[in-house]
């Protein structure tokens, strides 16, 4: 089953059938919100808006193990990130998608591994990431393609049926937030190869992949980042982009989850 998390401006994906809003918990805590599970032409797909369905959790205080564990515990084998950020890269404009394909983790010690050596007890059916887990196994997981190749190509195509405008690839930074960065930290940034930044995509990507799931992250361009444009940067052009590109991402969401 495909999993969506959606980003600031995401909070709900119409047209499902046969929905069910399932409340989970989790050996982490509750996720954001309750994850709705739905049909869409057949095709099974479960929706989690990430900073809550009345957007009120800030990107540092996310709570990325849980939602990623409910995903997964839902049968979730690839999950979808649809996130905004700020544009560095001056080929991107606000506006673009960005189909991502590495990362700078530049957070302040969010909680960002399942592996930390925690012993637990034996589980029914349990997979190679909870058995790893419950024996305390020190586990580096390989980070040289974070995000999935394939996902990333099915959505490059679909994208370019939907005539949206958008790069193949491109290095996302993640901040702590969520205070916007300062032009100098910009400067840094960009100075270190990164094309975006954001606040949610780490730990996100990290647990996902411990978890053996496949993730791809759509990024929405929502502003210049700060020092860029010139001018103030405010959580209200960032809604206000992501408000306009909403039911465009949303077809491109459906035509990927019917393919
Ligand atoms: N910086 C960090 N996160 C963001 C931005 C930004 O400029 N825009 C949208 N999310």
């Amino acid at each position: 089953m495909l999993g969506i998390i959606g980003g600031s401006g995401l909070y709900k994906l119409e047209g499902l059938e046969e929905v069910r809003v399932l409340q989970i918990d989790t050996p982490f805590g509750k996720p954001s919100g309750p994850i709705v599970v739905g049909k869409l032409e057949g095709k099974e797909v479960c929706f989690l808006p990430r900073h809550g369905p009345d957007h009120n959790i800030p990107p540092h205080l996310v709570p990325y193990k849980a939602n990623l564990w409910a995903l997964r515990e839902l049968g979730v084998k690839r999950v979808l990130s649809v996130c905004a950020v700020g544009g560095i890269n001056r080929n991107f404009r606000p506006g673009d998608v960005i189909l991502i394909n590495d990362f700078i983790d530049l957070t302040k010690g969010r909680e960002s591994t399942y592996y930390n050596g925690v012993y637990s007890p034996k589980v029914e059916g349990e997979d190679l990431p909870a058995k790893l887990m419950r024996e305390g196994k020190v586990v580096h997981v390989d980070m040289s393609q974070a995000y999935c190749p394939q996902m990333r190509e099915f959505l490059a195509e679909v994208l370019k049926k939907h005539g949206v405008p958008f790069h193949p690839s491109g290095v996302y930074a993640c901040t702590e937030g969520p205070r916007f960065e300062t032009p100098a930290e910009i400067k840094m940034i960009e100075s270190l190869g990164a094309d975006v930044v954001g606040m949610t995509g780490y730990p996100e990507v990290v647990l996902a992949r411990e978890l053996t799931m496949c993730y791809a992250s759509l990024c929405v361009v929502a502003n210049p980042a700060a020092g860029i444009a010139g001018y103030r940067l405010t959580s209200k052009e960032v809604l206000q982009m992501m408000a306009q590109r909403e039911a465009q991402i949303k077809s491109v969401l459906r035509t990927f989850i019917m393919l």
